[in-house]
């Protein structure tokens, strides 16, 4: 029996934080041994919004490096660069040609993005869910891990390849998406009515994997807190919820023991304790991504044996397409 094959992937744009390690990255880790594993820097992704040319280079490479040193083991795992594989952008556009304007108009995420966006808004982000199903169909996906905000893309992947198989022929297999309830939705620091997010222009609103010691504590304890004075998980005290979530993920403890422990303490005890925990849980992961920057051959070569060997799979695919539209 072949393992079930798992695709996800972060855009290069802003920095990866503690949100996407404990609703993406901890669990693509957990499963390396059970699944081929594809895991992708979308930077095709990235300019659908505007970006500076220099930075987005750089944080391609970080994002990479930084799955590195999360866990990610390029032994078990691939990893690569989205605009290193054309296939990505060649399949768009074919899937573009058979899904309806109608069903990315319900695009939840692109009415956000696009009320926020200040500059203008390009047809790129529009069809941002399309680039996206091509990037989960080029590989036969099985398994999508991601969280909660990007099932309605998966879905409309399922949508986009089913309406693909019943007009031309059963070439793409139908993905669904992994969505881990426990950890899904960290939310900011500041504002625990919004997930917490690498485009947040409040940049206290989250703790970034490569934040200083002194810059986490400065975060943690200036994060907002509820009223009263239990350190509960409750529906009505969101911000200490999420603030037990981190504590819990990175450290590993059960909820219900940080609660027994912090039982008449005081916010100010648990935020410090907390800060800790996070500065502790950063540190191994820090010292290994600046190890993997400083030898830049080594995460070339990864990335390019990544988009090599796969190469191989999304041209399968990409041939088997064009063969049923009769293209070529
Ligand atoms: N849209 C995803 C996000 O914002 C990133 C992404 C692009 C992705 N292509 C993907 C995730 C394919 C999973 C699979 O998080």
């Amino acid at each position: 029996m072949s393992k079930p094959v798992v695709f996800s992937g972060i855009a290069p744009s802003g920095n990866l934080h503690i949100g996407n390690y404990i609703g993406a990255i901890r669990h693509w880790v957990k499963y390396q041994d059970e699944k081929d594993n594809i895991f992708c820097v979308v930077d095709l992704h990235a300019v659908t919004v505007p970006q500076d040319p220099r930075v987005l280079k750089d944080k391609t490479r970080e994002v990479a490096a930084l799955y590195l040193a999360c866990g990610i083991d390029p032994q078990k795992s691939r990893v690569f660069i989205q605009s290193h594989n054309p296939d990505h952008a060649q399949l768009a556009w074919i899937l573009d040609c058979v899904t309806p304007m109608g069903w990315m108009q319900r695009m939840t995420q692109y009415k956000d993005k696009s009320v926020k966006q200040k500059e203008v808004i390009t047809v790129g982000l529009f069809n941002y869910p399309v680039l996206m199903a091509a990037d989960i169909l080029l590989y036969q996906t099985n398994e999508v891990p991601v969280g909660d905000d990007q099932k309605q893309h998966v879905e409309i992947t399922r949508d986009i390849a089913q309406r693909f198989n019943s007009k031309y022929g059963e070439v793409f297999t139908l993905p669904e998406a992994m969505i881990d309830m426990s950890g899904a939705r960290i939310v900011s620091l500041q504002d625990p009515s919004a997930k917490m997010s690498k485009s947040d222009p409040d940049k206290k609103g989250s703790v970034y994997l490569l934040d200083d010691p002194e810059t986490v504590g400065q975060k943690v304890r200036e994060a907002v807190t509820d009223s009263g004075q239990e350190i509960q998980t409750h529906e009505e005290k969101p911000a200490i919820s999420n603030l037990l979530s981190i504590f819990s993920a990175l450290s590993g403890k059960e909820i219900n023991s940080i609660e027994e422990e912090y039982q008449g303490s005081s916010y100010q005890k648990f935020k410090q304790d907390l800060s800790e925990v996070v500065v502790e849980f950063l540190k191994p992961i820090q010292r290994r991504y600046r190890e993997i920057r400083e030898d830049s051959t080594y995460l070339d070569n990864v990335l390019q044996q990544g988009s090599d060997s796969l190469k191989s799979v999304s041209n399968k695919t990409l041939r088997a397409v064009q063969e049923a539209l009769g293209l070529g």
